[in-house]
């Protein structure tokens, strides 16, 4: 089969080298190109045709454009990566002309793309999620902050639609809250104000065929750029997986408490969710809340999860594409290890990040498996250069947490540019 994967970072990456473990895959296209992580591909996967192609995925019309080209190129299934290309409606695009497609429609992807959108259906669906309110403009925003109580409980304002993960934030009173709608304001004129929850948070991904669910192993992601809790939040810069003391009658909460009246409720609606749904929670004792859904596999926690998932991933995408999940088992069997992934990230990430630095020690990263490239490039020298935010990311795998951190950060140390940053916690907390 010849595979398209759609978006350039290091979870794509993830998804190709997974993908490319199926004795069914024999050609894969990534789509822009992420020119290290071919070069990686094609030294491990020797004898199968791997390829980028440079078109954008920006926007409907260059979904259209793609689609078409991928109907002439012969592609046989495509896995969409990207939020963006979600709400744009790839995978309507790409089945309008009948090649099956990995992810939710359009319309349903709004889970992520519409916190309002989201919220109500958690409301309607009773999911267990904090108290909120949905406002459609400043002024209406402003007046609901001032009747909070800010006494007892703090309020997080989240502005509607994608906001490269800069749209939350957390208000501890009423004169930094206005002050943050005012920065929110640039994403939207409509916002979801609600309650501030306590616990710990974790990202619990399923994979979802529009009826049912199997449900991947819970992962924790590291947000904020360095150990300090206010230090600026990033896109993540770490993930362990699974997340130690977890136990089944968490996951048997979170399937039907969450995943299960989310799909019924799709479904009810008229646009039943396919694709990997990602439910962020906040967990507190035995108690569950959603922080918010995403409709795609989380980056880094990608890096974490495949690694270790057994099966034939492209075997898992095709059953919830085709409505096939029910026969399949209700958790997605996992290697009994932990994945530790640490990213790399250039100096002034996540503000403004200076970019074209040299990267040394990449050789042994190209030839073995260490981890994923994100921003990567080739330079006029051939030499390789960062050419993003999060360069890359090192994978540790274990027994236990120790190991795998201890071998996540061999690998990054193996790697260095100037300015790189990374966070020296990950996974610390169960050593
Ligand atoms: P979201 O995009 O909705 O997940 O929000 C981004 C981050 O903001 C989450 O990962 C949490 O760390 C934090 N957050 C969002 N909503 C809440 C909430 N109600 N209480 C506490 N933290 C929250
Ligand atoms: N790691 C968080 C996300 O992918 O949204």
């Amino acid at each position: 089969m010849k595979i398209l994967v759609i978006g350039s970072g290091g979870r794509e990456h993830a998804l190709a080298w997974k993908l490319l473990q199926s004795t069914r895959v024999q050609s894969l296209v990534m789509v822009p190109e992420n020119a290290a992580a071919i070069v990686q591909l094609q030294k491990q996967f020797v004898g199968k045709e791997i390829q980028p192609w440079q078109d954008s995925i920006r926007g409907e019309e260059a979904l259209k454009t793609l689609a078409q080209k991928a109907k002439d190129q012969r592609i046989d299934f495509v896995v969409v990566g990207p939020d963006n290309a979600l709400a744009d409606g790839a995978v309507d695009i790409f089945e309008s002309l009948g090649i099956p497609s990995f992810g939710p429609s359009k319309e349903a992807a709004r889970l992520e793309s519409s916190k309002i959108f989201s919220k109500k259906i958690m409301q309607e669906a009773g999911v267990p999620t904090a108290e909120g309110h949905e406002v459609y403009s400043p002024a209406e925003a402003k007046t609901v902050l001032q009747s909070l109580d800010w006494t007892k409980k703090q309020w997080v304002i989240k502005a509607d639609g994608l906001a490269l993960g800069k749209g939350v934030e957390i208000c501890e009173t009423l004169p930094q809250a206005l002050e943050a709608l005012t920065r929110l304001n640039q994403y939207s004129d409509s916002f979801v104000i609600e309650e501030r929850l306590h616990g710990k948070e974790i990202s619990w991904l399923a994979f979802c065929d529009g009826d049912n669910c199997a449900l991947l192993a819970p992962a924790r992601d590291y947000k904020t750029l360095t150990e300090d809790p206010l230090s600026p939040n990033t896109g993540g810069m770490g993930a362990v997986c699974p997340v130690p003391g977890v136990d089944a009658s968490l996951a048997e909460k979170v399937r039907t408490q969450v995943f299960e009246p989310t799909l019924r409720e799709m479904k009810k609606r008229g646009t039943p969710y396919k694709g990997i749904l990602y439910a962020g929670l906040m967990v507190n004792k035995d108690q569950v809340w959603v922080l918010e859904f995403n409709s795609r596999f989380g980056d880094p926690e990608a890096q974490a999860l495949l690694p270790l998932m057994q099966d034939d991933l492209l075997n898992w995408c095709e059953a919830s594409q085709a409505g096939k999940l029910a026969t399949r088992p209700p958790m997605v069997p996992m290697k009994p290890l932990v994945a530790v992934y640490v990213v790399a990230a250039a100096p002034g990430y996540p503000g403004q990040p200076f970019l074209g630095k040299n990267i040394q020690g990449l050789d042994m990263w190209l030839s073995q498996h260490r981890g994923f490239f994100a921003g990567v490039k080739k330079g006029p020298d051939a030499q390789w250069l960062t050419a993003g935010g999060r360069v890359l990311g090192a994978l540790g795998l274990g027994a236990s947490v120790a190991e795998a951190r201890l071998n996540a950060f061999k690998n990054l140390k193996e790697i260095s540019f100037e300015g790189m940053q990374y966070r020296e916690g990950v996974g610390a907390e169960w050593v």
